[in-house]
């Protein structure tokens, strides 16, 4: 089988894991601080808490900047379900806009309509790896006093207009789990130049602990959300390949489009001039007289894993009986829930098997 995704492990990460298993200091301490000053570096900014998942990161960084009932969320509607789920779970509410076809990203024309002076956020999701537009973002945020949220989960090392995703806005927050460029296994970190925003997530994150003229103080209701040193030993090592894993993703993508270009029964993604595409997933879109999920299972009958990219979210069964919105408001999320196939993408993949990939493709749309 080619599988869709597979994350890129080898000796060194088996060497850090088991120096830290021997070493007994298994939950966060040194492993879990090195890690997160790598990641500030590498991101050159100034606060990086790492925590258990892309979720847990985005949650703590609504809690710190004290979303809550009342309040109002904007959202793309088209991205993995957790990025609204946390908006709910702080009790306020989502306001979904539809996306871009071009990028996959919020439709950045279609915010100001959904702004109301009870807005306090924007989620910026950089789908599939790939910058939102976040100049027009930040004039609206400027414009309506609202925080923008990176949720950056995809896009580790993506960029937009020379700076890295994660540091376009007030808090990112990045996923480590294994279909992202690189893994924990499971993991997140939340990333801010805000010192305030650093020490709140910092104690939420450790059932809300601070130390208060050396003394443990509980100061708020907190989680454990942190991440282990097993985690963190595997992350550093990742971390050192991060950008050997890019230019390898995006040589395949490269592949990819020298054999789909010609095929007119598909969509391509296409970079955007502004920003560094990652591609933590390859979407294509069918045009509209195929059934996706036929080409997906005709794929799968030739050994090849292919699935569905992201989420619609109106059309998910919370969203739609809690909000009841209207569907013709979200037609380019539809389209992309509808018709988006992820395609095969990570460092293992042959010349030999894009090849396979795309010829079978081909054939498939233009037996039908
Ligand atoms: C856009 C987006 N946000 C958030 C998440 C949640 O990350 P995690 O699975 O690490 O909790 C994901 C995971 O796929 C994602 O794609």
């Amino acid at each position: 089988m080619i599988k869709l995704s597979m994350p890129e492990i080898g000796n060194e990460e088996l060497e850090e894991i088991k120096k830290v298993l021997e070493s007994k200091n298994l939950v966060q301490g040194e492993k879990v601080e090195q890690f997160e000053n790598l990641v500030s570096e590498y991101l050159n900014i100034k606060y990086c808490i790492a925590v258990s998942s892309g979720t847990a990161a985005l949650h703590l960084a609504l809690l710190a900047l004290e979303i809550k009932e009342g309040d109002e969320i904007i959202v793309p509607d088209f991205t993995f379900p957790a990025t609204a789920n946390v908006v709910e779970l702080v009790g306020a509410a989502t306001k979904l806009v539809d996306i871009k076809l071009d990028d996959f990203c919020i439709d950045t024309d279609k915010i100001e309509k959904y702004i109301t002076e009870k807005t306090k956020a924007i989620i910026a999701v950089h789908e599939f790896g790939q910058c939102a537009d976040m100049e027009k973002i930040n004039i609206l945020a400027k414009k309506y006093n609202l925080k923008i949220i990176e949720d950056a989960a995809c896009a580790l090392g993506a960029a937009y207009n020379g700076r890295k995703a994660g540091s376009l806005g007030h808090i990112g927050c990045f996923s480590f789990h294994p279909r992202k460029a690189i893994t924990t296994g499971e993991g997140g970190m939340i990333v801010t130049d805000d010192k305030e925003l650093y020490q709140s997530v910092k104690a939420l994150r450790n059932h809300g602990i601070k130390y208060l003229n050396n003394k443990i103080e509980f100061t708020s209701a907190g989680f454990n959300y942190r991440m282990t040193d097993i985690q963190a030993a595997m992350g550093i090592v990742q971390l050192k390949k991060l950008e050997s894993i890019i230019n390898n993703r995006r040589n395949i993508v490269k592949e990819y489009e020298k054999l789909l270009i010609d095929e007119p029964n598909i969509i391509l993604p296409k970079e955007k001039i502004y920003g560094k595409h990652i591609y933590q997933t390859y979407h294509i879109l069918l045009k509209d007289e195929f059934y996706r999920d036929y080409i997906k299972n005709k794929l799968k009958d030739k050994d090849i894993e292919c699935n569905i990219g992201a989420y619609a979210l109106h059309e998910q069964l919370y969203y739609k009986e809690k909000y009841k919105l209207n569907m013709e408001s979200f037609v380019n999320a539809s389209f992309a829930y509808k018709q988006g196939l992820a395609l095969p993408l990570h460092c293992q993949l042959s010349r030999e098997d894009i090849m396979l990939i795309t010829d079978n493709i081909k054939l498939i749309l233009n037996e039908q």
